[in-house]
């Protein structure tokens, strides 16, 4: 699949603060690209220097490999900071002033306002928006010009639930759409929910990099009840289980790789045991996150 970013030691330092340290990463066109970290990890530095904001101190980076000009960037649409809307314009009108600069085709707008879902409401000024729909005006403008990707950084802070769940689904839209998205965002859940794929920076070290759906594999937890006085001894003599817990009145049994719930219900069939409640959780992106960061002290 086509590279469509790469970074080679990309480095910034602010003064004696190495805010980004020798970054190394890759995004695949129709990737989307979660940029994972806690608060001052080197996040929105590193979107900045993408997109040609901050300057690099060290190390370099290409679009689709080459090295960033006004021509590659006209390729990236990006929500970086609050744009600048005037207020007293209708979304609709704000958008055609966005495409003018941008030299866009103002056909593009019914399409871009479809996507964001903010047809019914393009004709009210955009002072009379909520938060969600100024972010998703945001989202259109960076879209008008039909970037091939587009760079959102914490696309959904501030927002409340119903307003985090409409930014998520349309992100999904986009990436159906086939464009390649690189977002920021310090929240696992939505990294989890809407990335293809994912890197985890700590003070802007690069711990981890690699597909989201990996996240759920190796290790599974199976939750288990049965009416048995020696669950737990049985349990044990298990060859799929590495560990057993008991939990708010569940055994939870920590299965060795290539075991499965169904390997633990027939064991228990075979015993003359019926379980009465049996789930499996996979280890979650939280766990496996928070892993990383203590395993990679900086
Ligand atoms: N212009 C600047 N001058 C000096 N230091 C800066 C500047 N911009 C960022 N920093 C520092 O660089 C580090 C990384 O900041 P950055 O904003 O990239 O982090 P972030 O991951 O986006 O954090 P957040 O989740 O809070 O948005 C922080 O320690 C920050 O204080
Ligand atoms: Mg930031």
């Amino acid at each position: 699949m086509e590279t469509v970013l790469s970074t080679d030691k990309l480095t910034k330092h602010f003064g004696k603060l190495c805010a980004v340290n020798q970054l190394d990463l890759e995004v695949k066109r129709g990737q989307v690209f979660g940029m994972l970290g806690p608060n001052g990890s080197g996040k929105t530095t590193t979107l900045g220097m993408l997109m040609g904001v901050v300057n690099p101190s060290a190390g370099s980076f290409s679009w689709f490999g080459e090295p960033a000009t006004h021509h590659t960037r006209k390729k990236i649409g990006a929500v970086l900071e609050h744009p600048i809307f005037y207020p007293y314009l209708s979304g609709q009108k704000n958008l055609e002033l966005n495409a003018l600069i941008k030299g866009a085709d103002p056909a593009n707008i019914a399409k871009v306002l479809e996507i964001v879902e903010l047809t019914a409401r393009k004709d009210d000024k955009y002072q009379t928006y909520s938060l969600g729909m100024k972010q998703r005006l945001a989202i259109a403008s960076a879209l008008v010009s039909d970037p091939i990707i587009l760079i959102l950084d914490e696309p959904t802070n501030g927002l409340d639930p119903m307003g985090i769940a409409e930014i998520r689904e349309i992100i999904k839209r986009i990436a159906a759409d086939g464009k390649t998205i690189i977002l920021a965002s310090h929240l696992l859940d939505e990294v989890q929910k809407v990335c293809t794929h994912f890197a985890v920076l700590k003070r802007g070290n690069l711990m981890h990099i690699g597909p989201v759906d990996d996240v759920g594999k190796g290790e599974e937890i199976v939750e288990v009840q049965a009416y048995h006085d020696d669950l737990s001894i049985l349990l044990q003599e298990f060859v799929g289980s590495a560990s057993i817990k008991k939990e708010n009145g569940l055994f939870e049994v920590m299965m060795k790789e290539g075991y499965h719930a169904k390997d633990l219900n027939r064991f228990l069939f075979d015993k003359g045991i019926v379980a009465s409640h049996l789930h499996t959780r996979q280890k979650s992106l939280e766990k496996q996150f928070l892993e990383i960061l203590a395993d990679h002290k900086v």
